[in-house]
C-alpha cells in the first residue's frame, strides 16, 4: 500500500482497475488518524457532524465555522487519505461566486483535498466553476439530507420514474461538469449499479448497494456511537457507546468508593520536602 497522499488520479485508477474504494466520515483528529492508518482511501468531513457530534436534529445547522474547524482537525491526521469537506447548508445556495469563495476557504483554511455539496440552484454550473478554480469536487445524488424539509423525511430516492430520472440526469451532468466522484445516497441498488456502468468517474455508495465503485458510511454508525437514528443501509461493527458507558460507570464507582486515584496514579514527594513545608506552614488537621 502506497503511503503517498492519494489524489483524484489515484482514485480514478482504482475504479479503472476494478478495485473497490473505501470511504468513511470523520470529524476529529483521533478518528481521522485511525482511518488514515487503516488504509481507507477517502474521508468525508460530513455536515452529519451537526447531528452525530453536536446533537442537532438534522444537518441544516452546520455552519462554515463548524465545518472548517472539523475539516482542519481531520486534515492534520491524513497523510495518505484524501479529505473531502462537505459544504454546509447556506454556503453554496446563493451564487456561483459565494460558492467559489466558500470552497476556497476549505482549501486554504482547513487544507482539505476537495469539496462536496448537495444539489442547489445552478449546482452543475457551481461544480464546473469550482473545478475550474482547481478544487476537486465530489457530487452527491439521491437523498439530499439538507432538503429534509421538502422531502418530508430522510427517505430512499429513485424508486419512481421521475426520481430515478433525476438521479441519472444529475449524475451524468455532474460528471460532465468535472466532478471526480459521485456519492449515491439511499438509492435502489439496481439504479446505482446502472449509473456506475454509464459513468467514467467512480460512484461511492452510502445506501446505493454493492454495484458502486466504492462504499461510504458514517463512522459514528460503524462504531455504534449514534443511537438517535439508524438508516437501513448503516451497519454497526462495534457497540462503542456500550463500552464507553461501562468505562464511565466504572470511573464514577471507583471515585465514589475512593478506589481511584491510587498510588499508581498519584505523584510522590520526598519526606524532607514535606517536613520543610509543615515546618513553615504548620501541620494540616
Ligand atoms: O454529511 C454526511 O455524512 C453526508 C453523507 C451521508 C453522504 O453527506
Amino acid at each position: 500500500m502506497t503511503q503517498e497522499k492519494l489524489t483524484v488520479r489515484s482514485i480514478q485508477e482504482m475504479k479503472d482497475r476494478g478495485e473497490i474504494i473505501t470511504m468513511l466520515t470523520a470529524y476529529d483528529y483521533p478518528i481521522a488518524k485511525q482511518i488514515n492508518d487503516a488504509g481507507i482511501e477517502m474521508i468525508l468531513v460530513g455536515d452529519s457532524a451537526a447531528m452525530v457530534v453536536h446533537g442537532h436534529p438534522n444537518t441544516l445547522t452546520a455552519t462554515m465555522e463548524m465545518m472548517i474547524l472539523h475539516c482542519a482537525a481531520v486534515a492534520r491526521a491524513c497523510t495518505r487519505t484524501m479529505v473531502i469537506a462537505d459544504m454546509p447548508f447556506g454556503s453554496f445556495q446563493y451564487s456561483v461566486e459565494e460558492t467559489m469563495r466558500n470552497a476556497a476557504r476549505f482549501v486554504t483554511e482547513a487544507k482539505v483535498d476537495g469539496v462536496k455539496f448537495e444539489a442547489a440552484p445552478n449546482h452543475i454550473e457551481k461544480t464546473r466553476a469550482i473545478v475550474q478554480m482547481g478544487i476537486p469536487v465530489v457530487g452527491h445524488v439521491g437523498l439530499h439530507p439538507q432538503s429534509v424539509g421538502v422531502l418530508g423525511g430522510l427517505t430512499v430516492q429513485g424508486k419512481s420514474i421521475e426520481t430515478a430520472r433525476k438521479v441519472v440526469t444529475e449524475a451524468l451532468a455532474l460528471e460532465e461538469a468535472g466532478a471526480f466522484a459521485i456519492i449515491f445516497e439511499a438509492v435502489p441498488a439496481k439504479l446505482a449499479a446502472y449509473v456506475t456502468k454509464k459513468l467514467r468517474v467512480p460512484t461511492i455508495s452510502i445506501g446505493g448497494g454493492p454495484g458502486c465503485s466504492g462504499q461510504l458510511l458514517v463512522t459514528y454508525d460503524v462504531l455504534g456511537m449514534f443511537e438517535t437514528f439508524t438508516p437501513k443501509f448503516a451497519k454497526k461493527y462495534i457497540n462503542l457507546n456500550q463500552l464507553i458507558r461501562q468505562a464511565i460507570l466504572q470511573y464514577r464507582d471507583e471515585v465514589k468508593s475512593r478506589k481511584f486515584p491510587d498510588e499508581e496514579h498519584s505523584y510522590g514527594m520526598s519526606e524532607e520536602v514535606m517536613e520543610a513545608i509543615e515546618k513553615e506552614f504548620g501541620k494540616a488537621e
